[in-house]
């Protein structure tokens, strides 16, 4: 152990605190490496597929993580199939990577989205009004048209919150001293922990 050995890397317990502490902070702090997370689903054909999200919401508490996406985008039917879901997440400068496995809820049109929509600003609204679907084959890199946002509710028929409720956060931190594994398994509003070899 030395003076830098932070107070999580022999408590489990402090642990799960840090990997909270982390998730909540980057969905405040937008130059936070939490702040973008890699999530992978389940393609159709069974072929994992992964992209870049930007982490908008957490609750320690009720054990969810949140992003906001089209309904247009196969990423939904993706889910609305098969509600399992993985989220990575990597800070260089913590010396931490996070593995969140998850099962993912869908809301549109409902009220988790309503609070969800009425926090974004006009600009990011203009995402959901994209011509044709996201993803859609056009004959020019330009080929699409966004609205102008004249009216702030267009959009908010396509407009998904995509809550993921963790079911388990693999921990991996790395030290120079010995690396640190940890598996914490949620239910329940509780969570077991073990060490895992790293
Ligand atoms: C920095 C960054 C942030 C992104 N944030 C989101 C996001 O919050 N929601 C989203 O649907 N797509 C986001 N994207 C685009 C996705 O990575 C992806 O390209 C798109 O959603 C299509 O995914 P799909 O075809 O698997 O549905 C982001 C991309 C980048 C590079």
């Amino acid at each position: 152990m030395t003076d830098e050995t932070p107070a999580f890397y022999n408590d489990l317990d402090a642990a799960y605190a840090e990997a909270w502490r982390l998730l909540d902070d980057g969905v405040t702090n937008a130059k936070a490496p939490f702040h973008l997370p890699a999530v992978a689903t389940i393609g159709r054909g069974g072929d994992p597929r992964v992209r870049t999200v930007v982490l908008r919401a957490s609750d320690r508490a009720a054990a969810w993580l949140q992003f906001h996406t089209d309904r247009r985008s196969p990423k939904v039917a993706e889910i609305e199939a098969e509600p399992r879901l993985a989220l990575h997440f990597y800070d260089r400068a913590a010396k931490l990577q996070l593995r969140v496995r998850a099962r993912a809820q869908v809301h549109g049109e409902d009220a988790v989205a309503r609070a969800a929509w009425d926090k974004t600003r006009a600009f990011s609204r203009v995402c959901y009004r994209i011509d044709p679907a996201p993803g859609t084959p056009v004959a020019a890199p330009d080929g699409y048209a966004e609205p102008a946002p004249e009216d702030p509710d267009v959009g908010f028929e396509t407009f998904r919150v995509v809550r993921a409720h963790v079911r388990e956060i693999e921990w991996l931190y790395l030290a120079g001293q010995g690396h640190r594994r940890a598996l914490f398994q949620l239910g329940d509003g509780a969570y077991t922990a073990s060490w895992l070899t790293p």
